[in-house]
């Protein structure tokens, strides 16, 4: 159990899994977390699309935007929420990557 607002963290790989241009999913507990290199800043959101569950790793980033790759829903990578609109957001997490690897919290942080 945490701290209420205390992060957890937990380490996924190496920082050079996820080079800039690129996204991967990791599994942090119950969940798949992408984790999007954007220009060497990172991102991370749970890997389910609140649509119909689309992989949004495998998602089209422009920008700081990711679209699903199943119906074109389109996301803020740094909020999670639909940019077309404001009925979706995409659980976050924290994430960050240096040269020890690549962290993220083992609960989105709409949780803490
Ligand atoms: S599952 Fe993502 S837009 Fe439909």
């Amino acid at each position: 159990m945490t701290e209420q607002g205390k992060v957890e963290w937990m380490r996924v790989g190496d920082l050079s899994l996820v080079p800039a241009g690129t996204s991967k999913v990791f599994t942090v507990d119950r969940y798949d977390v992408a984790v999007f290199n954007v220009d060497g800043t990172f991102y991370a959101l749970e890997n389910a699309c609140p649509h119909q569950g689309g992989p949004i790793a495998d998602g089209w980033v422009e920008g700081l935007e990711v679209t699903c790759p199943w119906h074109a829903w389109c996301f803020d990578l740094r909020t999670g929420k639909m940019t077309l609109g404001d009925f979706a957001v995409i659980p976050r997490f924290a994430v960050r990557a240096d040269g020890s690897g690549i962290f993220l919290s083992t609960t989105p942080l709409e949780e803490l």
